[in-house]
């Protein structure tokens, strides 16, 4: 009998990092991310998946900058200190020998704020906010918030502990 995927469950290595399989949790933010002790709250809420057996987790969105926001209060990564918060949650994960991506999200048009920020002014048929549209100014500074700021600061405390935060 040939197996529909014979490959789900094999090893895959991605030159920077390896997955123990295929198997691949999609990005849910669940609330936890805005709530009281919530990092610690998602290390058991991701732990439990990687003791499951999924090779990578793909969190849920987390805004490059506050104007990316879904929400006003919603979750941000966008320094160092937030990275260094973030590794209760990847050490959870790495200890049941799974691995975690960050999802960076930038709300768009769908951020439920009045300092929303988009391609263009037209409203999203679910928000009642009219979003302002991005100079040429804001999208630089959009990707370099995306490139740099969520690179930079991370990056270089990640690059001393000798990985790649996954
Ligand atoms: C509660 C919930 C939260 C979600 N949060 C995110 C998110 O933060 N980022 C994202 O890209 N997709 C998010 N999604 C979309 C899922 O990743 C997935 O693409 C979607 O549920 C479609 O897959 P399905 O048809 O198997 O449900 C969310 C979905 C659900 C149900």
């Amino acid at each position: 009998m040939t197996l529909p995927y014979p490959h789900l469950l094999a090893p895959l290595d991605l030159g920077f990092t390896q997955l123990k399989n295929r198997v691949l949790m999609g990005s849910m933010h669940t609330g936890l991310e805005e709530s009281n002790d919530g990092f610690k709250k998602l290390a058991a809420f991701y732990a439990e998946r990687a003791k499951g057996g999924v090779g990578l987790i793909v969190t849920g969105g987390f805004s490059p900058n506050f104007r990316g926001r879904l929400h006003p209060l919603s979750a941000q990564f966008s320094s160092g200190r937030a990275a260094r918060a973030h590794r209760t949650i990847t050490d959870a994960v790495h200890e049941h020998g799974g691995k975690i991506a960050l999802q960076l999200l930038h709300a768009g048009r769908y951020a439920m704020h009045p300092f929303a920020l988009s391609a263009s002014h037209i409203r999203a048929p679910i928000s009642k906010f009219t979003p302002f549209e991005m100079s040429e100014r804001q999208i630089l500074k959009t990707i370099k918030d995306f490139a740099k700021k969520c690179r930079a600061g991370p990056r270089s405390w990640l690059r001393r502990r000798g990985d790649h935060g996954f």
